[in-house]
């Protein structure tokens, strides 16, 4: 088994909120893991710490053996480390085949590539790009919807249509938070089969938070559990639903709200 990503004692407060506080965790090469909790447990700022939106106060994050605890996002994702983003307003008035080819350098945070110095390196670039956005449409099952206005798009398309956008940077590991949210059950399993697949057939690994205990039973192992900024326990699905402290960290949250 490798670690390809792992975070070491990671704490991040906000204020008085002690929002991750000494936690850690291994994401294996090539396993789907799963990241759950209750509301406010601190999933989505410790996602923010590993993809770099935020910094640690005190921890380590490292990435194939490299401390990249320090590193902007955009150069861990040139790094084959991403994470999937909310399609933003401008981009729903943009067809999906436009959404995808614009993704490699937007991802990046690249500065504008050369286009008058040097034209014809332009073109070529242009071409891969659509090249592989032809192959992405494929992977993604969105090639019917190629044309389609991204605003028009159902919830679950649109996941669909963020998850394609990180396959347009080379990556190895993908941050997914919520996939699942707002999707309705026929695209949840066209939403699982493309995880799925990507993981088997593609070679890509996931950490993904979600709260649909449906698609953590499907595609996760191990399973994360997180409460209260820190790690509770991990294990299979079953395990950790079985077992006491987990459940009554949930209970504990849902007596809170
Ligand atoms: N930017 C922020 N400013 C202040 N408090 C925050 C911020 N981000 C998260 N928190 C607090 O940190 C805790 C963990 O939040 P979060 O990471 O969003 O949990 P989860 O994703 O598990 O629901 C919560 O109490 C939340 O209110
Ligand atoms: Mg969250």
């Amino acid at each position: 088994m490798t670690v390809m990503l792992q975070a070491k004692n990671l704490s991040r407060s906000f204020g008085g909120i002690h929002a991750v506080r000494d936690m850690s965790i291994d994401v294996e090469q090539g396993s789907i893991t799963g990241l759950i909790g209750p509301n406010g447990a601190g999933k989505s700022t410790l996602f923010n710490l590993l993809s770099g939106v935020i910094r640690p106060h005190s921890g380590q994050v490292t990435y194939n053996g490299n401390d990249i605890t320090k590193l902007a996002p955009y150069l861990r994702a040139r790094q084959g480390l991403i994470r999937t983003f909310q399609l933003s307003r401008e981009f729903g008035r943009m067809t999906v085949l436009e959404n995808l080819m614009l993704s490699p350098q937007q991802q990046l945070g690249e500065k504008l590539w050369p286009v008058f110095s040097r034209p014809q390196a332009v073109r070529e670039r242009d071409r891969e790009i659509y090249e592989r956005a032809e192959e992405v449409l494929e992977i993604s099952r969105l090639e019917p919807l190629r044309d389609a206005y991204a605003a028009d798009l159902s919830g679950g398309q649109k996941k669909l249509l963020e998850l394609a956008r990180t396959l347009m940077i080379d990556c190895d590991l993908i941050l997914l938070d919520e996939p699942g949210a707002g999707v309705n059950p026929a695209l949840m399993k066209t939403l699982t089969d493309m995880i799925r697949r990507l993981n088997t057939e593609h070679g890509k690994t996931f950490l993904l938070v979600e709260h649909d205990m449906d698609l953590i039973a499907q595609l996760c192992d191990p399973v994360v559990v997180m409460a209260q900024g820190a790690h509770l326990m991990s294990g299979t699905f079953d395990e950790v639903r079985a077992d006491q402290t987990v459940i009554e960290a949930y209970l504990g949250s849902a007596v809170d709200a």
